[in-house]
């Protein structure tokens, strides 16, 4: 809590967003915050930063940290860094091409072995089968099924920051309203 008087709160959760690079993680946080979308890739050196918004109820403001983290650095030291504190990650790949799909096991090993949330216990992931406007899905849907359900993964949607699916909560994912993992 960062703020509360009789009736009313402001909650501030930090929110990761990550897996390889080119996959769509700043696309998805710009659809998610600005409502746009470019087909030009501008690598993410480091983290980028966003805040959202959400009037969760009559009494409750959310402001989503949102860090998107760049790809590369799943071969540098800083993702410690950038992950402390977080209490839930989106876990991107893009669903054309094979190896993203492949680092998702990487990318979750990392995170899990670096940041908990305050008990101990898992911080709960989302996982992004991003670019689904690209008619070529490498990845059958029963093997992400299969992965999500070996490696407790609550929850999977298959995205588009280009054509807007499953992105927001107009589009039908609600990433405000995260479930925890089994
Ligand atoms: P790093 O910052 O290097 O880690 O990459 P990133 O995961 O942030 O990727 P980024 O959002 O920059 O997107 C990479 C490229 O994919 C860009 O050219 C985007 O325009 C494109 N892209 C992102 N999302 C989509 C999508 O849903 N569909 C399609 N067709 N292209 C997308
Ligand atoms: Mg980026």
């Amino acid at each position: 809590v960062i703020l509360s008087n009789f009736n009313h709160k402001e909650l501030l959760f930090k929110f990761l967003i990550i897996g390889d690079y080119g996959v769509g993680k700043t696309a998805i946080v710009r659809r998610y915050t600005e409502g746009k979308f470019s087909s030009n890739y501008k690598i993410t050196i480091g983290a980028d930063f966003a805040i959202k918004t959400l009037d969760w109820d009559p009494h409750t403001k959310i402001n989503l940290q949102l860090w998107d983290i760049a790809g590369h650095e799943r071969f540098g030291y800083m993702t410690r860094v950038y992950y402390k504190y977080a209490v839930a990650a989106a876990l991107v790949f893009d669903i054309s091409r094979v190896a993203t799909f492949q680092s998702v096991k990487k990318w979750l090993s990392d995170l899990r072995e670096k940041v908990t949330l305050q008990d101990g216990s898992n911080i709960p992931i989302v996982l992004l089968a991003n670019k689904c406007d690209i008619h070529h899905a490498a990845i059958p849907t029963e093997q992400i099924i299969k992965f999500c359900k070996e490696n407790k993964i609550g929850k999977w949607f298959v995205t588009s920051a280009k054509e807007n699916m499953n992105i927001g909560r107009e589009s039908g994912v609600n990433f405000d309203r995260l479930e925890h993992n089994p």
